[in-house]
């Protein structure tokens, strides 16, 4: 079974209505995460420096019938803007939020050998520190509803010691922490925090930049599953763990690679 309908898939009526706030939504997995949101009925605020892919897909949604998604062009390597972007968000689609994915991240390749000081901090400041913010920026409102759920985007890169992008592998690890670290403080409050860790997802750009004939055979190698993942096969670990259904799941990594780690 290469893929699955979506008239089969699972609806979750807790999510109709429901604020969420995605980083970096406008293309790849977060764009199937907005998207997932969108056909769930909540209300979805994004932002992304991809403007005319964002731009396309917030219309794209509104012209298929689902609440039209509130996003903003915004480098989330500013974290004033960032922070100002929660705000206006939650102005914008009335109230606070009770979701945020923690999506934005950048696996740009690179050596040891050519990593400056600048670079390194150009690679946490997308990969790194943008989610301890976001979460930062949301958890004011969750506490104010009572609860809410944070999904930070991990990688099984780093576990299965992919070796081409080290700094990007150093953020993508600490993910892991970030979880682990806020869960407790935050559970208080009935807000859950947990990793979702993909496998290697087709996305266009993964599709465009690295699938090469290697690339192939390294799927057929390590995963346990004979298709490869898609976007959408994410979002759907995602969209559990917004909900209710998802309401006893804290502090956890969640993977979707299909066994590959
Ligand atoms: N695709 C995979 O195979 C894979 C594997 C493991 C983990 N992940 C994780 O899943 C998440 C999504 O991955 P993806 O492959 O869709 O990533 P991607 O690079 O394709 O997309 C990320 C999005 O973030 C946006 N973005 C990049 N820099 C930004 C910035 N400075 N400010 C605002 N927006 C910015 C991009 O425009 C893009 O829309 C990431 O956290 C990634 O680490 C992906």
């Amino acid at each position: 079974m290469a893929s699955t309908p979506l008239s089969t898939l699972a609806t979750y009526p807790s999510l109709r209505g429901r604020r969420v706030f995605v980083t970096g939504g406008g293309s790849g997995i977060g764009a199937a995460i907005v998207q997932a949101f969108a056909e769930q009925g909540a209300l979805v605020a994004f932002i992304d420096i991809a403007e005319p892919e964002s731009r396309a897909l917030a219309e794209d949604l509104a012209a298929a019938g689902h609440p039209a998604p509130w996003w903003r062009p915004c480098d989330v390597r500013d974290i004033a803007a960032l922070q100002q972007a929660v705000t206006d968000a939650a102005t914008a689609l009335g109230g606070d939020f009770a979701a945020l994915v923690n999506n934005v991240a950048s696996d740009d390749r690179h050596t040891l050998e050519s990593v400056t000081p600048a670079y390194y901090d150009s690679r946490m400041s997308i990969n790194e520190r943008p989610a301890f913010f976001a979460i930062q920026a949301v958890a004011p409102g969750m506490r104010r509803l009572g609860g809410g759920s944070v999904v930070n985007l991990g990688s099984t890169g780093w576990q299965t010691k992919a070796g081409a992008y080290p700094c990007y592998a150093i953020a993508k690890s600490s993910v892991n922490g970030l979880t682990r670290g806020l869960a407790d403080s935050l559970g208080a409050d009935r807000i859950r925090v947990n990793t979702v860790s993909p496998g290697w997802v087709m996305t266009d750009r993964q599709v465009k930049l690295w699938l090469d004939a290697e690339g192939e055979a390294e799927l057929k190698r390590n995963q346990c599953l004979p298709d490869k993942l898609q976007p959408s096969d994410v979002a759907r670990m995602v969209l559990f763990l917004a909900s209710d259904d998802g309401a006893m799941c804290t502090a956890q990594e969640f993977k979707v690679d299909a066994g590959w780690s």
